[in-house]
């Protein structure tokens, strides 16, 4: 067994949910007065809205050491600031691709849609996820960037790059 499969054995991801007052928020607490069990790992973050979810919470959280994010908001039509969802929805179509630049697999972000109603798919969705997340190992984004300052250290030390010349 590599080491790396040693350490990750018993490790458990951490992921951070933003989920909306409205909807997913209020299906999370249903499911924990019902008691519907989801995995332990989720912090759940409560926004007004999920289009209050600005693109630079979830890197943050990434950077921050979450091994995944998962955003809950209301259903399309339902939203109660009229279409804060619809603006969700164009962000993170965004956010996936700017994520998949940075190396960070496709799993480790999840937008849902779960009304208040919906107690039982919120832990559906919170264990998948978990499982998913899980499967992939940690994702270590602040070590990465600790590797990728250095790298940047050492291109800035040796110059490199300097030889670019532009011929008009
Ligand atoms: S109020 Fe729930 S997504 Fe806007």
């Amino acid at each position: 067994m590599s080491d790396n499969k040693k350490e990750t054995k018993n490790w458990e991801p951490t992921i951070v949910a933003f989920f909306c007052n409205w909807c997913t928020y209020t299906a999370a607490d249903l499911a924990g007065v019902s008691r519907l069990r989801h995995a332990a790992n989720v912090r759940i973050i409560r926004v007004m809205c999920s289009g209050r979810v600005d693109p630079q919470f979830i890197l943050n959280a990434y950077a921050k050491g979450a091994d995944g994010v998962l955003i809950g908001g209301c259903h399309f039509g339902d939203c109660h600031y009229m279409e804060g969802n619809y603006k969700t929805a164009r962000r993170f179509h965004l956010l996936k691709r700017m994520l998949q630049d940075m190396g960070i697999e496709e799993e480790r972000c999840r937008l849902e849609w779960i009304s208040a109603s919906e107690g039982e798919r919120v832990r559906t969705v919170i264990n998948d996820m978990v499982e998913k997340v899980k499967a992939l190992g940690p994702l270590r984004l602040p070590e990465r960037f600790n590797e990728w300052d250095k790298e940047m250290e050492f291109i800035g030390e040796h110059n490199i790059g300097e030889e670019v010349h532009i011929h008009a």
